[in-house]
């Protein structure tokens, strides 16, 4: 039900810290993640191969682990060095070790066909490298299949009414404007909407200095096999012609959210609301994050509801309007993918690396 032979993201680079050994189930999978002493993470299957017992109870060494039930010691690459009281080690005894790549604070892990893990397919965000793009990485779980939270990031309109007071600003929102561009890609999609001529939504306006004066609002999202969601967004001050590429005064966001499924059920949610104007003022990073939290447990809240309402009745069908064109488009690919790789034809499609956006200009 999943697509293995793809990146996730595993974790934050700062839930690793302080030697910390963390347990993380992804994919229906039992994972330990570390970093050792030389820096390197390490991704193992959190279960020592003799009698089962987790490894993230065990001790690092070094960049090993010992399992502290009867002390096996394993390498990074999961395979055991150390049995004691034995001297003959069998090659083969050992663990799984899965490849993870640490990349612009994000840990990412290749869950399926080792052989295939090409770091060159993890999907790139140079916002979250560069120093004039601030916020504060969170993360969220939510008791959910992951592809409810793909579904409610895939359609704006949603913002009108389940984010009235926090992301949206009004039911305006649903019934005057309407995506200007739907493109299906190969694997995702992008959308674009505008709202023109509206007071900015709360979470905006609390760190503006004018919150009266109305906005020119756009947003942008790209969603990405396999649940990764990139949106920018832009206000620009009502008329100022934005949207013919003027930005004097506009103000954006770039905000990037990593679903893994934790479970068919339970899902991983990292995400990061960043800003390029707050400068030194670190209040406007927290009042972004803190009103992101309000809009997320929004989410969370129906998201959560829906799932166990799902849940009663596997029969039930849900039927589509014309905004659920990008997420049919999104499932109808990710279902082919899956297809593919059980019946072993799948090609990996490359990701490219992008270049760093106070190089390139991006960053207006
Ligand atoms: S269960 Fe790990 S060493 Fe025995
Ligand atoms: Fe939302």
């Amino acid at each position: 039900m999943f697509l293995k032979n793809c990146w996730y993201v595993a974790a934050w680079d700062h839930e690793l810290i302080d030697g910390r050994m963390l347990a993380r189930t992804l994919l229906e999978q039992r994972v330990l993640l570390y970093r050792g002493d030389s820096g390197q993470v390490v991704a193992l299957a959190d279960r020592c191969c003799h009698r089962g017992a987790p490894l993230h109870l065990g001790r690092r060494e070094g960049d090993c682990v010992r399992c502290m039930y009867h002390g096996l010691k394993f390498d990074p690459s999961g395979k055991c060095v150390q049995i004691p009281g034995q001297d003959v080690i069998p090659p083969k005894l050992g663990v799984r070790s899965y490849p993870v790549v640490l990349r612009d604070h994000l840990v990412w892990i290749w869950m399926g066909d080792p052989e295939r893990a090409n770091p060159d397919d993890i999907l790139d965000y140079p916002f979250l490298r560069s120093p004039q793009w601030k916020g504060v990485p969170d993360y969220l779980h939510y008791k959910a299949n992951y592809l409810l939270i793909v579904d409610n990031l895939s359609d704006f309109a949603h913002l009108a009414f389940v984010h009235t007071h926090t992301l949206g600003g009004s039911e305006d929102y649903a019934y005057k404007t309407r995506p200007v561009a739907i493109e299906r890609l190969e694997r995702g999609f992008r959308v674009e909407r505008w709202h023109m001529d509206a007071p900015p939504p709360p979470f905006h306006r609390k760190v503006i200095p004018d919150p009266q004066q109305n906005v020119d609002r756009r947003n942008i999202g790209h969603m990405h096999i396999p649940g990764v969601f990139f949106l920018e967004s832009l206000f620009a001050p009502a008329g100022s012609g934005a949207e013919k590429g003027h930005l004097q005064g506009a103000r954006e966001y770039r905000n990037c959210q990593f679903m893994t499924p934790e479970t068919r059920r339970t899902t991983h949610f990292f995400w990061n609301y960043l800003n390029n104007f707050e400068g030194e003022d670190h209040n406007i990073s927290r009042s972004l994050h803190q009103s992101l939290i309000e809009g997320f447990m929004e989410d969370k809240h129906i998201i959560e509801a829906q799932q166990q309402i799902l849940d009663e009745d596997p029969e039930f069908k849900m039927l589509a309007v014309a905004a659920d064109a990008p997420l049919s488009h999104f499932r109808w690919t990710l279902d082919k993918l899956i297809r593919q790789e059980q019946e072993g034809t799948r090609p990996v499609a490359p990701g490219a690396r992008q270049p760093d956006p106070a190089t390139a200009g991006a960053a207006a």
